[in-house]
């Protein structure tokens, strides 16, 4: 059970968040726990969560260990400090800044390079959805972002269905929209990788998972978890969603 914080929150609030967060997932043993907060926290939120059952993700990198590329973020800083995890090619970098499937294999490397574990975000946008497209454009994200990855880089990446119509609106993907496309994700795997990594992959749903809908979602056999934005702010929410 991931939380993407975006762009939200000063170590302070980061602060407040894991003092009330931590007791209220103390006895989670079933899941793993990850918040991926701003990089400006991300050292906060480490230091919070020592020797807690919670990682720590960052939401982007650079691939490359160091050098002459203003405003970016590479692995070995975030292993540095104590991350775990790092979200890759969410929508909004896709939308805004251009991300696309090559930068994907990229970062996933350099993730892997430095013992992140990638969480590689895919998923379609309302109109593709609508002119009948989302499984095209999945299968061209996998194709393109994870196909060309070795087993073992595949073995140690965690994907994240993201149909970007549900991300934010409170417009969830019916528990069917999200199984469906996950069971095509995972049949992805199936033909690149083979039976046994499509059974061990984890495939998380985003889009508006709420405490009052993940129990639906994550009753979905090809759902093993879920990425969470705007309800993982609130450490009261988000602790109901890790406990669902
Ligand atoms: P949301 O965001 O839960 O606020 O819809 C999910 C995400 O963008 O990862």
């Amino acid at each position: 059970m991931a939380g993407n914080w975006k762009m939200y929150k000063t170590p302070a609030e980061t602060h407040s968040f894991f003092e009330a967060f931590k007791p209220l997932v103390a006895a989670a043993v079933n899941c793993d726990i990850v918040l991926c907060p701003p990089f400006p926290n991300l050292h906060a939120a480490v230091k919070e969560t020592e020797g807690s059952n919670i990682g720590i993700g960052a939401q982007n990198l650079y691939w490359g260990k160091e050098g002459a590329v203003t405003g970016e973020v590479s692995g070995h800083m975030l292993q540095a400090i104590g991350c775990q995890y790092v979200i890759i090619a969410h929508s909004e970098r896709r939308q805004y800044f251009g991300e696309n499937e090559p930068d994907v294999v990229r970062k996933v490397e350099a993730a892997l390079q430095y013992g992140l574990t990638p969480i590689v975000c895919v998923g379609e946008r309302l109109e593709e959805r609508e002119s009948g497209q989302t499984e095209a454009v999945l299968g061209a994200m996998f194709d393109g972002g994870l196909a060309p990855l070795t087993p073992e880089q595949f073995a140690k990446t965690v994907i994240a269905y993201e149909p970007v119509w549900a991300i934010g609106t409170g417009k969830t993907a019916t528990p069917q929209i999200a199984a469906d496309a996950h069971r095509f994700l995972r049949g992805k795997v199936a033909e690149k990788f083979g039976a046994e990594a499509a059974a061990a992959a984890r495939i998380l749903y985003g889009g508006s998972v709420k405490p009052d809908n993940v129990a639906h979602l994550m009753a979905q056999e090809d759902i093993d978890g879920a990425l969470v934005g705007g309800a993982s702010l609130d450490p009261k929410v988000f602790a109901a969603v890790v406990n669902y």
